[in-house]
């Protein structure tokens, strides 16, 4: 099975709400339920696709979930941006996600020249996501305390980061 990236088309709609309203993922994830397909194409069109990074997570050319990457846009902060995903259920424990970082970290760092740091900002409880930056060679940096609120409840978040250096460390 292969895994590839490619950004999200309007026709993907009935793959995007496959995954997209699963509840196994929303309460993990700051995204809202989808419940009809004109919802979520109108927010496939109106929030994803004008996004500045976003991919569908692809397995053998179906859309199984997204990761995006969002620069910040004030002129002192260019330096860094942050990177989220989110993969539907019966996909998850294969690997899959942890490829799509390792995938789409060089190409940020390519695309985005002014960044130097990707950051990822996780649940304190979310295990699963810490696994799969710490396997994609992010560093686990601090403890956030009461920094998000995911679905009405606010949480402490660990941040990691990864510098263009610690990709070369990587490869050698
Ligand atoms: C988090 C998520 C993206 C992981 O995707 P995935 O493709 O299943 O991840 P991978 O298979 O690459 O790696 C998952 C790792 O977490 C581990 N893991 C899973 N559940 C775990 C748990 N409860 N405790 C500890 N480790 C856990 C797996 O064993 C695996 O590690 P291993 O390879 O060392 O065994 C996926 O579960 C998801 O979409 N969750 C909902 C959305 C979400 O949480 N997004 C991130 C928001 S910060």
């Amino acid at each position: 099975m292969e895994t590839t990236l490619r950004p999200y088309k309007l026709s993907d709609v009935d793959d995007f709400m496959e995954w997209s309203s699963d509840d196994e993922v929303i309460n993990r994830t700051r995204l809202r339920r989808f419940t009809t397909r004109e919802d979520a194409l109108s927010y496939l069109k109106e929030v994803v696709i004008p996004r500045p990074w976003c991919r569908a997570i692809c397995l053998d050319g179906k859309p199984i979930g997204f990761i995006a990457f969002k620069p910040w846009d004030s002129a002192n902060n260019r330096c860094r941006g942050t990177i989220s995903y989110a993969l539907g259920s019966k996909y998850w424990g294969k690997g899959i996600v942890t490829k799509a970082v390792k995938m789409a970290v060089p190409i940020v760092f390519k695309e985005f020249p002014d960044i130097e740091r990707v950051e990822g900002l996780v649940d304190v409880d979310n295990k699963a996501s810490q696994r799969v930056l710490e396997k994609a060679g992010f560093q686990k940096e601090a403890t956030l305390r009461k920094y998000l609120i995911l679905h009405g409840k606010t949480i402490d978040v660990f941040v990691f980061s990864l510098l263009p250096t610690d990709l070369m460390a990587r490869v050698s």
